[in-house]
């Protein structure tokens, strides 16, 4: 990528959140964003990763108040302890715990699902939430580019290694859940399958919109898998909105006092940012539903380009050979 591209990827990026700011002002001027009401979901486990702060806090809290054990996944233990204690004393709920997984560490994440997997539980829910944005140029502790390695890559081998636990999880009338947090950033990003290190040229922007893609064409290709494997479960994926939380605090110094100066009124509190996760995790509307991508509670069409299946293969096979893990289509052959 040439500088001037950096460039043009950085305006699109403020084009498309701008384009959602709007959407979200006249909203707010209609009603703004209602708490929808679901019933309890007792007896039912979730990971929300990236629980700790943000949208993902907010998902975490709105789970363990319909009754679930909520298993939140950051890389931050005094500010998850802190967390889980304020959501215990909060929703009443004693089934909510930390289990330490850094993102950018793979060897982190085989760590994780090793002790989830130890407590022999069930996983009914998966939320794909951490995330990063613009930060400067670094790496992941295996080398990736950061935006790529953890937002991408990090729910990429996380998900395929619970995926067994997740199908076993699931039954008839009860799909287990996969949920991926994405954004309107990836409308306007570029997915380079011959540079997805951003190593010719790093745009901070255009690292993170096309993280962003890369999880639309992962959802989709995962749940084609999961579909032609007979699974109960489902995979969709869900852009928030523009959202007041820290992710924005790498950008620019304008943007950072704009949001401080506007963010009530432009962007969504975190509760309502994680209303569509929380819609995705355990609406009845969406039981056996999967492959779409939600906003505001509501299936909207992705860039069309997120629908090529020859892209989403091509992805998936760079994935499994970037984290060194088995292809999902060999372990789990379809069915019939
Ligand atoms: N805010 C928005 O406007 C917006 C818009 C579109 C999409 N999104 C997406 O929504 C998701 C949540 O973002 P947010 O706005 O809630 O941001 P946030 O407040 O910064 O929260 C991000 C979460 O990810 C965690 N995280 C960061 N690095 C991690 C790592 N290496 N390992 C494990 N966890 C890690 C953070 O933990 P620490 O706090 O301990 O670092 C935090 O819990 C992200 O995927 C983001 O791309 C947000």
């Amino acid at each position: 990528m040439s500088p001037l591209s950096a460039l043009w990827a950085a305006l699109r990026v403020y084009a498309a959140g701008a384009a959602v700011i709007l959407e979200q002002l006249l909203r707010r001027c209609r009603g703004g964003f209602p708490e929808p009401v679901f019933a309890p979901q007792p007896d039912r486990v979730a990971i929300v990763m990236g629980g700790t702060d943000g949208i993902g806090y907010s998902t975490a809290r709105h789970l363990a108040r319909l009754g679930m054990h909520v298993i939140i996944a950051g890389n931050n233990d005094s500010k998850a302890e802190e967390a889980v204690r304020e959501l215990k004393e909060e929703t009443l709920n004693v089934k909510v715990e930390f289990l330490y997984c850094d993102l950018a560490s793979m060897a982190s994440i085989w760590q994780f699902v090793q002790k989830f997997k130890m407590k022999k539980i069930p996983l009914h829910v998966l939320v794909n939430n951490a995330g990063v944005m613009m930060v400067p140029q670094r790496k992941t502790r295996d080398g990736f580019e950061e935006h790529f390695g953890l937002n991408y890559l990090g729910h990429f081998l996380l998900t395929n290694l619970l995926l067994d636990t997740l199908r076993e999880s699931g039954s008839p009338g009860h799909n287990a859940r996969v949920v991926t947090v994405s954004s309107a950033t990836h409308y306007v990003a570029e997915l380079n399958m011959d540079d997805l290190q951003s190593s010719a040229c790093y745009s901070p922007h255009g690292a993170y919109a096309q993280s962003k893609r890369a999880l639309v064409l992962f959802t989709y290709h995962l749940q084609g898998l999961l579909a032609a494997a007979g699974s109960h479960v489902t995979a969709n994926v869900v852009d928030p909105g523009v959202v007041d939380t820290d992710l924005y605090r790498h950008l620019f110094w304008g943007t950072r006092l704009m949001k401080k100066l506007l963010g009530w009124l432009l962007f969504k509190t975190p509760d309502e940012g994680a209303q569509t996760s929380v819609y995705a995790a355990v609406t009845p509307e969406l039981e056996g539903v999967g492959g779409r991508y939600l906003y505001n509670e509501t299936e909207i069409r992705s860039l069309p380009i997120t629908y090529d299946q020859k892209l989403q293969q091509q992805l998936w096979s760079k994935s499994c050979e970037m984290t060194g893990i088995l292809d999902v289509t060999l372990r789990y052959p379809a069915s019939g």
